[in-house]
């Protein structure tokens, strides 16, 4: 696991982005996985930059959410799929029929999970995911206790999520406790996951994940069992980080020719 601690969003929006444009240069049908959240928002914004001014080029990029909130009406704002639409797709060339997100009001959720699984390993499977962290170490939506070997899956939210969700709502109620999320198993089936945490609130889950020890009460930290996995913190969210000094020496010190 590599972090990177940068002085902020622009910086993180920028190294992310770099990353993605060379995965596109090398294979243009890349598969992204795509989180939701203020997290990755400084990426989706610096590639829809690229696009705009040099012709960074998504026309066969696919790309798969990783959850979806269940019950949410077709075209309801805080879909997962209209934010990925709002947010990313619809400000770059990649074509609307090749991104994908859970279907939150399947009628069959098992059969639309499963689904779901077999339309990511259809496409080859995922070439980069972007992940953010919920203030309780859960990526996607896998809350604490989700088992490390989980995949597409209906879950229930804990309190403290649907509080930290409700600002995007009018209120609390209106958070739906039901989700659709990609698994553990099936997050750790990305070839490379870069996972974005900025900001105070942030410092206890990232040190949890980071430097704790791998258990399914802190879901992130499964992730200390996959080989290409990159950490990009603010210094606000890398502040409880035992070893800060010595990823700051790593990363000062990184051979050119590695990347991220
Ligand atoms: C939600 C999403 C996660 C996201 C998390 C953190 O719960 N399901 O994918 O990582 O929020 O969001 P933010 O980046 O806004 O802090």
């Amino acid at each position: 696991m590599e972090v990177v601690i940068l002085p902020g969003s622009k910086q993180i929006g920028s190294l992310a982005a770099d990353a993605v444009e060379a995965l596109l240069r090398r294979k243009p049908d890349a598969v992204l996985g795509l989180a939701t959240g203020v997290s990755p928002l400084p990426v989706y914004d610096e590639l829809a930059r690229r696009h705009d001014d040099g012709g960074l080029d998504f026309s066969r990029a696919r790309a798969f959410a990783l959850d979806e909130y269940v019950g949410l009406e077709q075209g309801h704002p805080q879909s997962y799929r209209e934010v990925i639409r709002r947010e990313f797709t619809d400000r770059v060339n990649i074509a609307p029929e090749n991104v994908h997100t859970p279907d939150g009001l399947a009628a069959d959720i098992p059969a639309a999970c499963q689904a779901y699984e077999d339309a990511i390993r259809a496409a080859g499977g995922v070439d980069l995911q972007l992940l953010g962290v919920g203030t309780d170490g859960h990526i996607g939506f896998n809350e604490p206790g989700s088992s490390l070997a989980s995949r597409t899956r209906i879950k229930s939210l804990i309190e403290q999520t649907r509080r930290d969700n409700a600002r995007f709502f009018t209120s609390i109620h209106d958070v739906p406790h039901h989700v659709i999320t990609q698994g553990l198993g099936t997050i750790m089936e990305a070839r490379h996951v870069i996972l974005i945490a900025t900001g105070a609130q942030k410092a206890q889950a990232v040190r949890d994940f980071v430097e704790g020890p791998v258990a399914a009460i802190c879901a992130a930290s499964v992730l200390q069992m996959h080989p290409h996995v990159t950490v990009l913190v603010d210094e606000a969210a890398a502040s409880s980080l035992r070893l800060a000094d010595y990823y700051r020496h790593t990363y000062d010190n990184k051979p050119a020719w590695q990347g991220l």
